[in-house]
């Protein structure tokens, strides 16, 4: 996100939201004698939008200013709509926003009309333009309030689709498109786009250059795009179809006004859709398409090449540099790579080329091919192959597989690094210079000596080791174990540790937990995380090894990983007692006793305080329930699975939602699809406090089938000081009464509907320790409205939720 220029314009906005909202000029329209300029705002009615002249970027080159509208409420400037994109203005005191003599809005600049609504049947002159809290910008006639509308900015959309806004194709409108920016500070028209199927199906299309589809939505079936299944869920957005003989489209509403997401069609080629976090003062990705950013098509421009595993995604081909290094920066690689130096080009003879080097060929493995192949029938070898491209000076490339000979003309587009094993050689033609004297190449086969060499003596000392025997083995592991950083192992060492896997401790969310004992006959607990990852090998690396650095007495201890290609495993201090919900509900041999509990509660928040509070990077967990909190042999509670946000990526949510079990913990802002906060933790923390003290699943049902929501009879008994009710009947009520109702209190304050009301974990701490008092909670709304209709509460249990990213290492402070 580009950050505003002007440090005057955040500062009028400050003052007008801030200091004097009753200023006579926070008008919400402009009418024929007053007209917007220089720093000049109008604000819709409820405040929500904004609009005015701005500027984006913080490069002090741009003079470059547009008209437009943005969020009023939002601190980092975010246009939703431009008037003129494509033709800034350089001084906003020279330009005014005006009602034209013949009824239209224009924007005129030095007396030159830069933009206009340009309605040529207006009736009548006297119309006014209004901003709406909406976001919408509306010309209309100024007699008449209730009069049907001449034009509006959402008929006309830049890169944002707002909820209540059309985006399809009409009679009057034509086909409409959400165009992206060219880069972050540029609002002009880009090279991606979204719009309807114009063939007139009900799909969006994601299109490159407005001619090459490279994403569809699929089908509308009623309730859902096909390609989005998301959406199935209890979504955030409620999407609705129209179409008939004049118009086909689609628009959107959040089931929470006071929400604050946009769709927003990006600079990457993806489409977006982004909420902004009050707590963080920051927007947040709730949902992308294409996932994979490579997917995106010809992201890299010619010559670029697209990885899903590295940052950032583009680089050039070997020979290559950024046409525009500036605009790389910027976000936008759609400008591609040029040669480093010019290709000779001779037509040769053969082998005998007199007249100096030729043109060589460069082989990279593993690629995607680029697009528009021609394919060569009279080419039946490598080497007819090589020489039919060497002979046209426009060939830049060739493959040869199969029996084929495909050479490419011109630019080569679309290329991606495959990581899969689907990938092609391509053979890139480069001049010689470069492949001799580049140093590139140099550096490479020094680098692939040296590597041959570390790779002989690696496996030297292996096989040494291996007739060594297994003694010296055991050695080498106890020595990476011992030290303090997280110790690396292969595959293979875990394989051997875990017996081939063959004791399974439990499976979750993201993949199965095995058994392992060390050559030092210690056990360990080794996570194998199934499921597509979209994190990559360096990422990976880089969380684990923050993750390894958060240690406290109640949080599960890293102590190694392992990465080879695809396989993704954590290593675990093992916890003798296992996982809570094993040892707490009905049906385990074991019943805990309070004093137990107590700790066991007291032990969880700090370890979660700390995730919260203490560390440097703060981590929420997202996932806090029974199986994530492990019992060593002292009963001291261990928080398990912190910081797998960051380990799984963007399929952290989708997981953790579609997981039957883990919905009884979740809390309202997830549901409802507002940014989750530190305070979610709070909820799933509360809700694991009440099954301490009752020993069952809160979501249990009882005989007869109807609902006993046990959060709900918990605040209930509470306020009429019934505590002894809620308690476990196995304990007999064998329980320091105290303890109980402060826990109680502490659940029902953790488990209350707006965040704000409940505790940080940090608080809970203190008053499980008794340093804080605690006053009797109200009964949670949300739980109130339950006591009417118990079929919600069979809806959560039986869907999936909506879609939610974790935030990753934002803190609640
Ligand atoms: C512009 O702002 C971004 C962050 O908003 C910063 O990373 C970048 O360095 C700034 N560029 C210049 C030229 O000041
Ligand atoms: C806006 O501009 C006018 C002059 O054009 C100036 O007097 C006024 O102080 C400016 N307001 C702010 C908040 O910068
Ligand atoms: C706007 O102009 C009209 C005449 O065109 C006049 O009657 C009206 O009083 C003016 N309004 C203001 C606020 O100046
Ligand atoms: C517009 O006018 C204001 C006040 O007169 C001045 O502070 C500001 O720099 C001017 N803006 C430009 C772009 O010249
Ligand atoms: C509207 O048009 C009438 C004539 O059609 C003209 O007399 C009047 O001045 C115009 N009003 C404005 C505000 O341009
Ligand atoms: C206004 O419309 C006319 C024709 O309908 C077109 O030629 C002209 O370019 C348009 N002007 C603007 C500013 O869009
Ligand atoms: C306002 O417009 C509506 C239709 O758009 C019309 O029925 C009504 O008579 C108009 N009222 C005035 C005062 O012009
Ligand atoms: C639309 O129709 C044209 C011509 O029939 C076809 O080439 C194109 O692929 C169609 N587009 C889509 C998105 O189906
Ligand atoms: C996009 O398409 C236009 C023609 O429709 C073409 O002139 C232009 O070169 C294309 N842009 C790129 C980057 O290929
Ligand atoms: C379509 O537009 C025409 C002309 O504007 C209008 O007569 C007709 O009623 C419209 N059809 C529908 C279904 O609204
Ligand atoms: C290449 O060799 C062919 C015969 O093998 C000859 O006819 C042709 O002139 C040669 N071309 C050049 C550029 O030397
Ligand atoms: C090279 O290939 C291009 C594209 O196929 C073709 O137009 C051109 O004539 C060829 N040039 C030679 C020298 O064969």
């Amino acid at each position: 996100m580009a950050s505003p220029k002007p440090r005057w314009f955040l500062l009028f906005l400050f003052f007008l939201c801030c200091n004097i909202p009753f200023i006579s000029f926070a008008s919400d329209h402009i009418s024929f004698n007053n007209t917007l300029s220089g720093n000049q705002t109008i604000s819709s009615q409820g405040g929500k939008f904004q609009l005015g002249f701005f500027q984006l970027g913080n490069r002090s080159e741009s003079s470059n200013y547009y008209l437009g509208i943005w969020y009023k409420k939002v601190i980092e400037l975010t246009p939703v709509w431009i008037a003129n994109r494509n033709t800034p203005i350089s001084d906003p005191n020279k330009s005014e926003l005006r009602i034209l003599a013949t009824g239209n809005l224009a924007l005129l600049n030095h007396n030159t009309q830069i933009w206009s609504t340009n309605i040529t049947s207006l009736s009548s002159n006297s119309t006014i333009c209004k901003l709406l809290d909406t976001g919408n910008l509306v010309l209309q006639y100024s007699s008449n309030e209730t009069a049907t509308l001449l034009w509006q900015s959402m008929d006309h959309p830049t890169d944002t689709w707002l909820p209540g806004a059309k985006l399809g194709r009409g009679k009057a409108t034509g086909q409409q498109r959400m165009v992206s920016r060219k880069n972050s500070d540029d609002p002009a028209e880009g090279i991606f786009s979204l719009e309807i199927d114009p063939n007139g199906s009900s799909q969006y299309l994601l299109y490159w250059n407005r001619s090459k589809p490279y994403w569809t939505s699929g089908q509308w079936n009623g309730k859902i795009f096909t390609n989005v299944p998301e959406m199935s869920s209890n979504y955030l957005y409620d999407f609705k179809y129209f179409s008939n003989e004049n118009e086909t489209y689609f628009t959107y509403s959040l089931q929470d006004d006071s929400i604050i997401s946009r769709l927003v069609m990006d600079v990457s080629g993806q489409i977006k859709q982004l909420t902004w976090l009050e707590e963080s003062q920051q927007w947040i990705l709730l949902w992308t398409q294409p996932q994979a950013q490579c997917d995106v098509y010809a992201l890299c421009g010619p010559f670029g090449s697209c990885s899903d595993k590295s940052l950032p995604y583009c680089s050039c081909l070997i020979g290559f540099k950024e046409v525009n290094s500036i605009q790389w920066e910027l976000s936008d690689p759609t400008g591609g790579c040029l040669r480093n130096s010019p290709l000779k080009c001779s037509v040769i003879n053969d082998s005998s080329s007199s007249n100096g080097p030729n043109d060589q060929f460069f082989q990279m493995s593993s690629i995607k091919l680029p697009d528009n192949p021609r394919v060569l029938n009279t080419a039946n070898t490598v080497q007819d192959c090589e020489r039919a491209c060497l002979q046209n000076c426009s060939c830049n490339a060739f493959a040869f597989s199969s029996m084929n000979c495909s050479v490419w003309f011109g630019n080569l587009l679309n290329l991606h690094q495959e990581t899969d094993g689907s990938g092609k050689t391509l053979f890139l033609r480069l001049s010689a210079s470069e492949l001799k004297n580049g140093d590139h190449m140099e550096k490479d086969i020094i680098w692939v000596i040296i590597g041959s060499v570390i790779g002989f003596l690696v496996s030297a000392v292996i096989i040494f080791l291996m007739v060594r025997g297994y003694k010296r083995r055991k050695f080498v592991l106890a020595m990476r174990e011992s030290e303090s950083s997280l110790a690396t192992l292969t595959y293979g060492d875990l394989k051997r540790m875990t017996n081939n896997f063959s004791e399974r401790l439990g499976r979750g969310a993201f993949g199965s937990v095995f058994k392992g004992t060390l050559p030092n006959s210690r056990y360990v607990a080794v996570k194998r995380l199934e499921g597509p990852l979209q994190v990559g090998e360096k990422q990976f690396r880089n969380e684990v090894s923050t993750i390894g650095i958060v240690q406290h007495v109640n949080l599960v201890r890293l102590r190694g990983l392992c990465c080879e290609r695809n396989k993704r495993l954590l290593v675990y201090d093992y916890m003798e007692n296992g996982s809570l919900d094993k040892k707490l509900f009905y049906g385990s041999s074991t019943v805990l006793d309070w004093k137990t509990r107590y700790q066991i509660a007291l032990g969880a928040a700090r370890g979660l305080a700390y995730l919260h509070e203490s560390c440097i990077d703060c981590i929420i967990h997202c996932d806090v329930k029974p199986e994530n909190i492990l019992l060593d042999e002292l009963f001291v509670p261990k928080v398990a699975d912190f910081g797998m946000a960051k380990l799984v990526g963007r399929e952290f949510s989708r997981v953790l939602t579609t997981l039957r079990g883990t919905i009884g913990y979740l809390a309202p802002e997830w549901i409802s699809g507002v940014a989750i906060s530190a305070k979610t933790d709070v909820y799933s923390y509360g809700m694991v406090l009440l099954e301490l003290v009752s020993g069952r699943r809160n979501s249990e049902q009882q005989e007869e089938g109807h609902v006993d929501y046990f959060p709900l009879r918990a605040a209930i008994e509470l306020n009429e000081g019934n505590i002894l009710a809620l308690l476990d009947n196995r304990l007999n009520g064998d329980a320091n009464l105290e303890e109980v109702e402060r826990v109680c209190r502490v659940a029902c304050w953790c488990i209350q509907d707006e965040e704000h009301n409940r505790p940080t974990m940090g608080q809970v701490v203190q008053i499980l320790e008794g340093i804080l008092d605690v006053g009797l909670p109200p009964v949670p709304r949300s739980l109130k409205a339950l006591k009417e209709d118990t079929t919600s509460l069979v809806f959560l249990r039986e869907h999936s939720l909506g879609e939610q990213s974790c935030p990753v290492g934002t803190s609640d402070s």
